[in-house]
């Protein structure tokens, strides 16, 4: 069977990317907004190259057409804090996908502890296995309404774990690295 991508809508490609193209990391990416801190989950997330050391990840825009609040934010401060996600903070993790106001910060809102590591860099959650602080380096048109970013990373942090369990995304679901092997929950 062959599909051609102009013939089918925008949520079909969703599906058939999404579920081919697996699994997909996880960014859950720490910004400071103009008063708040904000929390948020990226699949559209991927490295880029380790030299120079840069990954990408595209953020799209909210219901009413504005910047989603990681966009506006690492575009307006220009530093990003990614942080991993093992089984115990999936819960939490998901939760702050929620589409919040700008001025409400989901680490308040859903009573999540972060600290600060680097003091020139949003902080991290507590309890992530590793983070990568990042610089923003540029964006990419790619003439749609996500925009792909580039993020220079100056500094890894690692909570010396050694084989931890990372998170991915498998379509909407969920999956798991245990021993180096990716497993689903189904
Ligand atoms: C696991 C997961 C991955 C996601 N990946 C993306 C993504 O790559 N790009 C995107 O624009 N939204 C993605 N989302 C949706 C955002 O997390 C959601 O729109 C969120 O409200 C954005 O928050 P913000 O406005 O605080 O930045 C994802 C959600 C989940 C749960």
């Amino acid at each position: 069977m062959i599909i051609n991508f102009e013939e089918i809508d925008k949520k079909e490609r969703y599906k058939i990317m999404s579920n081919s193209i697996v699994p997909r990391p996880i960014a859950w990416i720490v910004t400071q907004g103009e008063e708040v801190i904000n929390l948020a989950p990226f699949s559209y997330f991927i490295p880029l190259s380790s030299e120079p050391p840069v990954v990408v990840v595209s953020i799209g825009h909210k219901a009413d057409g504005s910047m989603k609040d990681t966009l506006k934010n690492i575009l307006e401060h220009r530093k990003a804090t990614i942080c991993m996600v093992t089984s115990p903070l999936l819960e939490k993790m998901d939760k702050t996908a929620q589409p919040l106001p700008y001025s409400k910060s989901e680490v308040v809102e859903f009573e999540i502890e972060t600290e600060t590591i680097l003091k020139e860099y949003p902080p991290i959650v507590k309890g992530t296995p590793c983070a990568f602080f990042c610089d923003f380096h540029s964006k990419i048109e790619i003439g749609g309404s996500t925009i792909p970013l580039i993020l220079r990373i100056s500094h890894y942090f690692n909570n010396n774990v050694e084989r931890c369990e990372l998170v991915g995304r498998v379509g909407k679901e969920y999956c798991v690295c245990k021993d180096r092997i990716w497993l689903t929950s189904s």
